[in-house]
């Protein structure tokens, strides 16, 4: 029962006391984990500490942040009115956990989220997370934290505390380490004030998981996985560079069969040290004669990346970097973001993606964040 939910107070790590005070008492944010990826929170009801988070980021200030509660009654404070009832059947079903609802802004001045927080819409995002080191966190700081993922704007989001480190280094004080998160891609972000109710973007919970839900049997998907320029999107993050490694991305489209020859004949004449993430089809056995094994077994969320030396057929000298994916898309999306990162990390010039085939299930979450990454994307002919 979510009413009766309490944070089990008992045994707080220092860390995280010395965390939540932090978030009391400067204007410089946290990053905490959850079990989607990790966070960069800041007290969302104090306009100073909510704009350290965009300063950290370097993020332009007209993309909104989410605002994590620790529980039910910690919303009500923020809203002038009950929760919309199109929300209750979702509520119980997937919170605490990675779903983003959208809810009015309250008028009323006693309950008033800093405006930073919302870039100036009449609504906001509100997600109760399921790490509960996440929700002791926001329990201890006493106030709603408003927390975008805890990358540098346009890098992969980070799913280990090394990935903010990496990224954040030297902007920020306090990193909470909670291991790597569970499900890798971020929250599904819904609108449920209009009609029919939206996916704003695909994330943890599914939109088949959603469809199942009493109001929600025709819930559309309201956003783009590649920018069309335009019209003006309803999500605000939306128009941005995102996900994106340093490295070239190549995506191939789920579906491709033979997917080998494809990657083969992908990277650039400049880019010899080749990425490649596989996820399923695409197969080592055969395209990798003429390798030698240089280093075996780096970890990679689920995944392993396997560096090889050597010519591959051909004239074009090549390192290649095998990231093996093929756990299926659960860990597809487990491990993805961490797979960008370690590629870029290990040297690549281009990373060649075999996506997986796109769908009303975690697939969407994962064929989106590809799409947005990739500045080439390959269809099956
Ligand atoms: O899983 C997650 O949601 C993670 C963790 C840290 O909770 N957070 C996250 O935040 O991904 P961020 O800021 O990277 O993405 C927030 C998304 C953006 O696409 C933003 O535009 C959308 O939510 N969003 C936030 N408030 C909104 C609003 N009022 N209307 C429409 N979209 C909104
Ligand atoms: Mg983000």
């Amino acid at each position: 029962n979510l009413e009766e939910w309490q944070v089990p107070l008992t045994t707080i790590p220092p860390s995280l006391l010395s965390a939540a005070t932090a978030l009391r008492t400067t204007p410089v944010p946290v990053a905490f984990p959850t079990e989607t990826v990790y966070g960069l929170g800041a007290d969302a009801t104090r306009s100073a500490a909510v704009r350290g988070i965009y300063t950290a980021k370097g993020r332009p200030s007209d993309n909104p942040l989410i605002v994590h509660v620790a529980d039910l009654a910690m919303l009500r404070s923020l809203l002038s009115a009950p929760i919309p009832p199109i929300y209750l059947p979702l509520i119980k079903k997937f919170w605490p956990g990675p779903l983003t609802i959208l809810l009015p802004v309250s008028a009323d001045s006693q309950r008033k989220l800093a405006p930073e927080v919302t870039a100036g819409l009449p609504t906001f995002g509100a997600r109760m997370p399921a790490s509960p080191l996440a929700r002791t966190l926001i329990k201890l700081a006493g106030a709603p934290l408003a927390a975008p993922s805890a990358n540098a704007s346009t890098k992969p989001s980070p799913t280990t505390a090394q990935h903010v480190l990496d990224d954040l280094d030297g902007r920020i004080e306090v990193i909470l380490d909670g291991g790597p998160c569970a499900v890798g891609v971020e929250s599904t972000v819904v609108d449920g004030l209009c009609e029919p109710p939206a996916v704003l973007r695909p994330g943890g919970v599914s939109i088949e998981e959603l469809r199942a839900c009493r109001g929600w049997e025709g819930v559309v998907r309201a956003y783009r996985d590649a920018d069309a320029g335009e019209e003006k999107p309803r999500a605000p993050g939306m128009k941005y560079k995102h996900y994106s490694p340093r490295a070239r991305v190549v995506l191939f489209e789920g579906g491709d069969g033979d997917g080998k020859k494809k990657w083969q004949g992908a990277g650039g004449e400049e880019e010899r040290t080749v990425g490649v993430i596989r996820t399923g089809r695409w197969e080592v056995d055969g395209g990798w004669d003429g390798f030698e094994v240089e280093e075996f077994g780096r970890q990679v969320g689920e995944g392993v990346v396997d560096v090889r030396e050597g010519k591959l057929v051909g004239e074009k000298e090549l390192r290649l970097l095998d990231v093996d994916l093929t756990g299926g898309v659960k860990a597809v999306a487990h491990g993805l973001f961490a797979a960008l990162r370690e590629l870029d990390r290990l040297g690549a010039d281009v990373i060649l993606v075999e996506g997986v085939d796109d769908g009303d299930d975690i697939a969407a979450a994962v064929m989106n964040r590809l799409r947005k990454a990739a500045s080439e994307i390959r269809r099956a002919s």
